[in-house]
C-alpha cells in the first residue's frame, strides 16, 4: 500500500516566476547558472520538474541556456484569443513557437493591478490547452479577504468559475498555484497548516466542480515567501506538491535550494 502510494505520487514541480526582471543578456546567464546546477544535480533531470517563467523578451534567450537540461520554459501570461487586433498582446501559439510549454495564467498581480476576471483567467485557461501550454492557474485570497476569514469562500469562487466545464482529463492538464496575495512579495509566509489548509480547500472543490477524482489528481503548488529557509517544511505537507518562486527564484543558488527541498520531499 505504501509503495503504491508512492509510486502514484503527484508530480512534484518547482515553478520560477521572475516576474518583470532581468534582460534577456541577464536571464540567459542566470539560466545557464541553473543548468549548470541541475547537471551537477544527482537527482536531476528526474525529479522535480522545474519550469522557469520569464518577461517574454527573455524567452528565446533561456530557452537557448535551457536546451537539454531538462529544465522547462513557461511565459508568465498569454491572451485568450488566437490573433489579431490586440496591440501588446501575445498568444498561446506565439509562446508554444518561441519554446514555452507551461504558461502561468491569473497571477494575482494581473488580477490586482490589471482587472482581470475570473471569467478571463477562466477563458485563458483553455486557450492555453487549445494551444498545447500546460497552465499553472493561480488563486489566493487578498490580505482584507483574509483578514474576514473568506478564504475558502474566495478559493471556491475562484475554482469552481475557472474549471467549471472541464473533463477530468482536461482538468488532469492543468496546474494549479495557491498563493495567499497577502504572503507575496512580503517575506509573511503562510504556515505550513494554512497551505495544506487551503490546497484542501481547492481539492474539494475541484471534487465537486470537474467530479471524478480531480481533487486528488492535480498538483497543487504554492506560492508566496518561498524561499531556501521554508520551503522544506511546505513540502512536508502531503497535500502541497511544490511551489512558484518569485523572488527567491533571481538567484540561481537560493533557486536550487528550493528544487533540491522538493526533490528530498520525495
Ligand atoms: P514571492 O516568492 O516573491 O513572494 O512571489 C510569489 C509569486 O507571486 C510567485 O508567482
Amino acid at each position: 500500500m505504501t509503495a503504491l502510494r508512492a509510486v502514484s505520487r503527484r508530480p512534484r514541480i518547482v515553478a520560477g516566476n521572475w516576474k518583470m526582471n532581468r534582460t534577456a543578456t541577464e536571464g540567459g546567464a542566470l539560466a545557464r547558472e541553473l543548468a549548470a546546477l541541475s547537471a551537477a544535480d544527482p537527482a536531476m533531470p528526474a525529479a522535480p520538474v522545474v519550469v522557469l517563467c520569464p518577461s517574454f523578451p527573455l524567452l528565446e534567450a533561456v530557452g537557448r541556456a535551457l536546451a537539454g537540461s531538462g529544465m522547462r520554459l513557461g511565459a508568465q501570461n498569454l491572451h485568450a484569443e488566437t490573433h489579431g487586433a490586440f496591440t501588446g498582446e501575445v498568444s498561446g501559439a506565439m509562446l508554444a513557437a518561441a519554446g514555452c510549454a507551461w504558461v502561468i495564467v491569473g497571477h494575482s498581480e494581473r488580477r490586482q493591478l490589471m482587472g482581470e476576471t475570473d471569467a478571463q483567467v477562466a477563458a485563458k485557461l483553455r486557450a492555453a490547452q487549445r494551444d498545447g501550454l500546460v497552465p499553472i492557474v493561480c488563486v489566493g485570497e487578498t490580505l482584507a479577504e483574509y483578514q474576514a476569514n473568506r478564504t475558502e469562500e474566495v478559493l471556491v469562487r475562484q475554482v469552481t468559475t475557472v474549471w467549471h466545464g472541464l473533463s477530468l482529463e482536461g482538468a488532469r492538464g492543468t496546474v494549479v498555484a495557491y498563493e495567499p496575495v497577502w504572503a507575496i512579495g512580503t517575506g509573511k509566509v503562510a504556515t505550513p497548516e494554512q497551505a495544506r489548509d487551503a490546497h484542501r480547500v481547492i481539492r474539494a472543490t475541484l471534487d465537486r466542480v470537474v467530479g471524478g477524482e480531480a481533487g486528488g489528481a492535480l498538483v497543487i503548488l504554492y506560492g508566496g515567501s518561498v524561499n531556501a529557509g521554508n520551503a522544506a517544511s511546505l513540502f512536508a505537507e502531503s497535500d502541497v506538491d511544490g511551489a512558484l518562486v518569485g523572488g527567491a527564484s533571481l538567484e540561481a543558488a537560493s533557486f536550487w535550494k528550493i528544487v533540491a527541498a522538493a526533490a528530498a520531499a520525495g
